[in-house]
């Protein structure tokens, strides 16, 4: 089976699609023929080898994915052959066929077709931890969702609405903009003028939260956006790691909190996991949650699939698919 192997750690030019030999489930496993893998940028950082995603080469990329169960462990219930299932926090996921332990394998419905199903465990979970958990958006929560139009961000941005939020959106303009607004958000601004925005939109006080993926240009601008008490949540760094903060910064701010959360502290048993993935699959089949796909790459272009990411050009999420022959952009 063919496989994107990291072979140094470093740029794009180190991922090599790579023969090898079909993983053997153990017990405890099922093996999955993958119809989508998910691209994140935490796989730029294990590319790069950025703590705490530091790995030894050569090593199989990926940790998100979807596909139809082709083999399964002695020990394990409740899954067969030829069930569909997604998965995320699995490593070795950019590849034609992956092993998994049985208790990350999540059912995929009937009315839920694989690639969404691929698109939407990592980023979706993690949209909706944040607005249902780390920050559970109430009625009338007014919040900042950073880089809107991106993975994350559209899917976070549909789900405060959902709960009845305020969404004032960042994005870098364009297109990007329109699908923030496509997506629900109330108020759409650039990450220069968010801050007036806001202040219009809440008589001055501040959001009762910002989201922010972005990371070290977003910050200390993130921080005063916020009223008294407000939480600044940083789930992300795509342009870069935030640099330490004096804890004074927090009371000269209004008492502020900040949280630095990831998705495995929030999907850490598999009953918090499925809580997740049966709410959003279930937003989904009914239409009240839409996935945009904003890129299907071949295995083969894994490397430009990571440019595409970390220059700024996507939107959505973007899947490889080992079918798929030629790229192509939803
Ligand atoms: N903590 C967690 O549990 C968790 C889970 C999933 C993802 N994440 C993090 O969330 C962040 C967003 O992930 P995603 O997959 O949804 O990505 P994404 O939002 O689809 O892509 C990143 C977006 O950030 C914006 N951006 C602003 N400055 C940037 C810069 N200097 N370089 C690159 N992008 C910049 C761009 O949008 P504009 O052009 O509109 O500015 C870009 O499209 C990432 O940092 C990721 O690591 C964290």
């Amino acid at each position: 089976m063919r496989a994107v192997v990291v072979t140094a750690l470093g740029g794009p030019e180190v991922l090599a699609v790579t023969e090898r030999g079909i993983p053997v489930p153990g017990p405890h496993d099922v093996l999955v023929d993958v119809a989508a893998a998910g691209v994140n940028f935490m796989d730029i950082y294990g590319r790069e080898g950025r703590p705490p995603y530091r790995n030894e080469v050569p090593f199989v990329l990926g940790a998100e994915g979807a596909g139809r169960v082709s083999l399964v462990g002695a020990e394990v219930t409740g899954i067969t052959a030829g069930d569909v299932v997604a998965w995320t926090d699995v490593p070795g996921s950019y590849a034609e066929q992956v092993v998994l332990p049985a208790d990350r394998a999540v059912p995929v419905p009937d009315g839920v077709d694989p690639e969404t199903a691929a698109a939407v465990l990592l980023q979706g979970c993690t949209a909706h931890y944040l607005a249902t958990s780390t920050w559970p958006i109430s009625e009338g929560d007014v919040a900042v969702v950073h880089a809107a139009a991106g993975g994350v961000g559209l899917l976070l941005t549909q789900i405060v609405r959902l709960r009845g939020g305020t969404v004032v959106a960042t994005t870098s303009g364009g297109e990007k903009a329109e699908l923030a607004r496509e997506a629900g958000a109330q108020h759409v601004a650039g990450y220069d003028d968010y801050l007036a925005v806001v202040r219009e939109v809440t008589g001055g006080a501040g959001a009762h939260v910002v989201y922010d993926g972005v990371g070290r240009a977003t910050f200390e601008g993130g921080l005063d956006a916020l009223r008294r008490r407000g939480l600044m949540v940083l789930y992300g760094a795509a342009s870069g790691p935030v640099p330490p903060i004096e804890p004074l910064r927090l009371q000269t701010g209004g008492s502020l909190y900040v949280t630095r959360p990831t998705l495995v502290d929030y999907t850490a048993t598999r009953e918090e996991l499925l809580a997740r993935t049966s709410e959003l699959f279930g937003w989904i089949a009914d239409g009240r949650l839409s996935v945009r796909i904003g890129g299907r790459y071949p295995l083969s272009e894994a490397a430009r699939a990571h440019q595409d990411l970390a220059g700024r050009r996507t939107t959505g999420k973007l899947l490889l698919v080992p079918d798929a022959v030629g790229r192509c952009t939803a």
